[in-house]
């Protein structure tokens, strides 16, 4: 063979590979709303970046005459390349072929990027579209799919994970993204779940559509398993390129810095009339937090998830924060399972990957009630608890109004190792609310015109931050109109904090 017809063997297997399943399946890929593998990784990687490794990789199967059907690459487009110049490694299921199903050669090459991703510490993207298990490889995929789980598990808190929901992703195969930092899912195109609709009927009788067992929308708003929705595989890809923007390569770097263009000393006097007179109104913290950060950018994360408290990404000086927030419009804010799994999830991600936790609270408890107990909303709630106190980053929290009972506590109070605690002079910080705690030290003792008296008397007394301010629980009373300031002052002052926390194989956080 002349070096020319050598070049020309490799032209013809490059188009081979880069041709998928093929031109009739590329067009069902797209009449079904979706891009393919390749065409996703253009838009999620910088130009000209994306470096694939084992392109002409093949399945070794024989069984059910599968040696008569090869696809270079086997279902799965695998390698590196750069968002925003910074290297990620990515895999990228090709539902053209075999459905994007997993091979143990597809594992292998998911295995190898997991490997090269942990060695140079860099981030891994896996963008998922596949039915499942080869099935006519049985049991060697299903070990595939544990090589690739374990290498999940191994690099948790060492390299960010992401998944990208863009097709089925069924069975087993939903516990690879489960165990990864994010999922991103897609509207109408997108489902989840271990077992679909027709094992459903068959063993609970229930009938339930793909879309409302698994679909972007359950997981994003019911289940809590995914983090994030796009409209399509487009604004998925800039939705991961965004998210990447927060975050380090690996847990041993500090997350990327931006220049700053925003004020820092920018003082916002609509601030200072947010919080309202009367307790008991509702206000949304999302208004707060974006008046505070750098362009008003917040990138919120489980946005339509246990409402009642506010997590995500934004920048304070051009350096990224994780925001944990309570949020009075929703439920007056309060503390229940959903809300607390939520945001000790977030905090213990911030904490692994560098990012220093803003908290805002506003927060009248947590949730009474048997659905809450029975529940277990003792676990649930400790985990918040824990997340925080284990939590070594840089945390700063700014009292906006109620902190009350344990839930003081739990919110990145100075008792569990936050830097500096700010209160707005609305705070109100005390065991409860003044109603609870009036009705409870005098029971039923008091005439109404009592009551009340004794009411406002305790508001006057204890639902102030001054009482906290007196015995240092809070640094400083501050005025909303400077909380940007503050914080940045805050977080410049934490910036070269050290402390580790006593050695020991892991803690065992209330599962
Ligand atoms: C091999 C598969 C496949 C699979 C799909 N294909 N899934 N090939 N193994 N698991 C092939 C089809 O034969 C077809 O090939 C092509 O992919 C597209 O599939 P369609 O059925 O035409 O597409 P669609 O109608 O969109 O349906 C998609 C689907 C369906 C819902 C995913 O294909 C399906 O139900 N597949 C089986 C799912 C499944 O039971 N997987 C195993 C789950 S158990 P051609 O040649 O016609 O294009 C599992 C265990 C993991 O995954 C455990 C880990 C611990």
């Amino acid at each position: 063979m002349s070096i020319a017809d050598k070049f020309k063997l490799l032209e013809e297997n490059n188009r081979l590979a880069e041709l998928g399943g093929g031109e009739d399946r590329i067009n069902k890929q797209h009449d079904a709303g979706r891009l393919t593998a390749r065409e996703r990784l253009l838009e999620l990687l910088d130009p000209n970046t994306f470096v694939e490794v084992d392109k002409f990789v093949t399945h070794r199967t024989t069984d059910f005459d599968m040696d008569k059907q090869k696809f270079l690459g086997d279902g799965v487009v695998t390698g590196y390349g750069k968002i925003d110049g910074r290297l990620v490694y990515v895999f990228a299921q090709d539902f053209t072929v075999f459905g994007g199903s997993l091979s143990r050669a597809n594992a292998d090459k998911i295995v190898k990027v997991m490997d090269l991703a942990m060695k140079m510490g860099a981030p891994v993207i896996g963008l998922n579209d596949s039915g499942g298990a080869r099935i006519q490889e049985g049991v060697e995929s299903l070990g595939g799919y544990a090589d690739i789980f374990y290498r999940n598990v191994m690099s948790s808190g060492v390299i960010p994970q992401i998944s990208a929901i863009l097709g089925p992703c069924a069975g087993g195969a939903v516990y690879s993204p489960a165990i990864t930092d994010f999922i991103m899912m897609v509207k109408d195109t997108s489902y989840m779940f271990v077992t679909g609709p027709d094992v459903i009927k068959t063993v609970t009788h229930e009938e339930v559509t793909k879309e409302d067992l698994g679909g972007a929308f359950t997981h994003n708003s019911k289940s809590g398993v995914a983090h994030l929705m796009a409209e399509d595989d487009s604004q998925a890809m800039m939705m991961i390129r965004e998210l990447m923007s927060f975050l380090p390569s690996n847990n041993m770097e500090d997350p990327p810095v931006k220049v700053c263009t925003d004020n820092i000393y920018r003082e916002d006097d609509s601030l200072d009339t947010i919080v309202p007179d009367d307790p008991n109104k509702p206000y949304d913290m999302h208004e707060i937090i974006s008046k505070v950060v750098d362009e008003h950018n917040f990138f919120e994360i489980q946005s339509y998830y246990a409402k009642n408290i506010i997590i995500g990404f934004a920048r304070l000086s051009g350096k990224p924060v994780g925001i944990v927030a309570n949020q009075p419009a929703v439920f007056a804010g309060v503390l229940d399972i959903d809300s607390s799994v939520k945001a000790a999830r977030f905090v213990r991600f911030c904490d692994a990957f560098n990012i220093p936790i803003i908290t805002f609270e506003d927060v009248p408890g947590f949730l009474p009630g048997t659905v809450q107990e029975f529940g277990g909303i003792i676990k649930h709630g400790a985990k918040l608890l824990y997340a925080f106190a284990e939590a070594t980053v840089p945390k700063i929290t700014v009292i906006t109004r109620k902190a009350y009972g344990g839930a003081y506590d739990v919110m990145s109070s100075k008792h569990i190792g936050a830097d500096m605690n700010f209160a707005y002079p609305t705070a109100e910080i005390a065991v409860m609310g003044p109603e609870g705690a009036v009705n409870i030290i005098y029971k039923n003792k008091l005439s109404e015109e009592d009551r009340l008296e004794a009411i406002s008397d305790y508001r006057k007394r204890f639902a102030s931050p001054y009482k906290a301010a007196a015995l240092g629980y809070i640094d400083e009373i501050i005025y909303p109109r400077q909380t940007r300031t503050k914080l940045i002052q805050a977080l410049e002052m934490a910036q070269n904090k050290v402390k580790t926390n006593p050695s020991k194989k892991h803690g065992n956080i209330p599962l």
